[in-house]
Formats: structure tokens, sequence, C-alpha cells
């Protein structure tokens, strides 16, 4: 007979099921491998973050406050916007992603919370909603193209809808905005030797980001695997959201004068072309997967494979700071 475990529809349990739970699935190494690496946000030390803020000049200062707070607030937004991809799982009879996504959803409150450590550590506050509403592609994917494209799912969890939120979510907010703008942050932070607190948080969340991306590329892979014509809606969500992507970034920056230096120099075009870099090989991981046979795609480490390359990458271009 044929059991469900959707929420609330409960006749029967994946565990108690011929096999178990298959801990060679993708999505079961990830949660294995989270597991193993707990950090704590409270235990890290913001001290000398502190003084190092208030050294800074008063456009480095702002800077630094609008790019936190973007952060921040974006981090807040994935805690919550996560949730009905893990009941659209359970919906789906999958229970391995399901756990995992409740480890990943601990660990964007995680992200929230030490961002939160960092400002009450510096001194900050008041309201600090003014550092993002000017950006106005900032609030166009964090008050509705992202929480939109994973409500839907709500109402319906079709492959094509988890598709589009997984593109939005893990491709885009993740791998495009989080990713790209955290490397340019701790470069700028290693490189001026400030901010050790602000060092380490990031360090920390770039460790876990590296397998919520290695999952949003599973994710994706397995339904196009599945269902050739779901390439294409990859693809279609990623040209909705390329443009007000890239104006995110941009928008942090145009409030410098034309001409002035941007606090810390910090290279617009470089944070661009790192973005379209690394989204242009995760669609390769993706694409890989049309027509492939979706048993090897459950227990293939290659998303995995790529975030490490990407780390790697990063390392040695820091380490040659
Ligand atoms: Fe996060
Ligand atoms: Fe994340």
């Amino acid at each position: 007979m044929t059991r469900s475990i959707e929420h609330g529809k409960r006749t029967g349990f994946a565990t108690l099921g011929t096999g178990g739970l298959n801990f060679d699935s993708f999505p079961m190494r990830l949660f294995s491998k989270g597991n193993a690496k707990h950090w704590n946000p409270a235990d890290i030390d913001f001290t000398q973050d502190a003084r190092d803020v208030a050294a800074m000049t008063d456009a480095e200062r702002d800077m630094t406050v609008s790019l936190a707070a973007q952060f921040m607030a974006g981090e807040e937004s994935v805690t919550q916007d996560l949730q009905p991809f893990v009941a659209a799982m359970a919906a789906e009879g999958r229970l391995a992603d399901e756990m995992y996504l409740t480890q990943f959803v601990f660990e964007e409150a995680k992200h929230t919370e030490g961002f939160r450590r960092w400002f009450d550590a510096v001194g900050m506050t008041g309201d600090l909603h003014g550092h993002i509403e000017d950006n106005e592609h900032y609030m166009q994917i964090f008050t509705d193209e992202l929480p939109n494209s994973l409500y839907a799912l709500a109402l319906d969890p079709s492959p094509r809808n988890q598709v589009r939120a997984s593109v939005t979510y893990n491709h885009i907010v993740e791998g495009t905005l989080a990713l790209t703008g955290y490397f340019a942050w701790s470069k700028v932070c290693q490189s001026r030797g400030i901010m050790p607190g602000m060092q380490q948080l990031i360090k920390h969340i770039g460790d876990d980001e590296r397998r919520h991306m290695a999952w949003g590329t599973f994710t994706c892979r397995r339904h196009v695997a599945a269902d050739d014509s779901l390439w294409d809606a990859v693809d279609e969500r990623m040209q909705e959201l390329l443009v007000p992507a890239m104006g995110v970034v941009t928008g942090t920056f145009e409030r410098y004068e034309e001409g002035e230096p941007t606090p810390f120099d910090v290279d617009m075009n470089e944070m661009a072309e790192y973005a379209m870099d690394k989204i242009g090989r995760r669609l390769g991981a993706i694409e890989s997967a049309r027509g492939a046979d979706l048993r090897v795609i459950d227990v293939d480490a290659a998303p995995e494979a790529l975030e490490e390359r990407f780390h790697a990458e990063d390392q040695a271009e820091l380490a040659a700071v």
C-alpha cells in the first residue's frame, strides 16, 4: 500500500519503510555534514569590531552599516521564506530533504542572530530601515520576488514552482547576492585587518551557505533530470531576476559620487564578474543533469564538489591579498 508522510495526512512513516533512510542520498550527506559543523554566534567576540567601526570615516561607516543591514535583513528573510519548501518536501514524501531543510532554516536563523549581535556590539540599536529602503531592487527581491516565489509552494508545490523557488532563493539570493557580497566584504576586512568578529561570522556563514547552494543546485538537477522542459523554467526564472539582482549591487554603490573613490575601494565590476562566473558554472551543473538517471542524480556529489571548488578559488584569492 502507498503510505503518506505529507504534513497532517500521515498514514505511515518514512523511517519505518524498507531500507529506512538512505544516508548516501545527497540531502542526507549534507545533513550529516552540517551536524558535524555546529557553531554558536554568541561565541564571536565583536569588541575589536566596535573600535574599528568607531575609527572609520563617515563614508566607510555608512557603507559598512548599509552592507551589514542588507545582509541581516536578507538572512531574516531567508529564515522565514524557506519554510514553505520544507512543507513541499513533505508533500512529495522526501523526508531526507525535509530533514536537511530543518537544519538549513536553523542555520539561517543563526546567521540572522550573528548580524544582530554585531549591530548591538557596535552600538547601533536604532532603526536601520533607512539603510535598505532606498535600494529599490533590494526591496523588490526581498519583499516581492523571494516571498512570492516561495509562498507559491504553499498553494502548489509543483516541480515548476519548486524550480522557480530554488532559482530565486538559492541561485539568486544566496548564490548571487549573499555569497558575492560576503566574499567581497571579507576581502575588504582581511586586506585592511579590520573587524575580526565580522570576518569570523562571515567565514562560518560561508561554510553553511556552500551546503545551502549545493542543495539548490541538486534540487534543480533532480527536477531537470525528471522533466527536461524544466530546464527552460530554470533559465526563464534566472532571466527574470538577473537585472534586479545586479541592481541590488549597483544600487549599493551608485550613491557615491561619480569620480569619487568608493569607500574601501570596492570594485563593483569585479563583484559583478565574480557573480556572473558562479552563476554560469552552477547553471552548467544543472544543465548537465538533463537526461540523466534520477538514481544517479540522487547520490551524485557534484553540486557539493562545485561549491568546494569555488571555496578553494576564494581562499587562493584571499591569500594573495
Ligand atoms: Fe544565510
Ligand atoms: Fe543560506
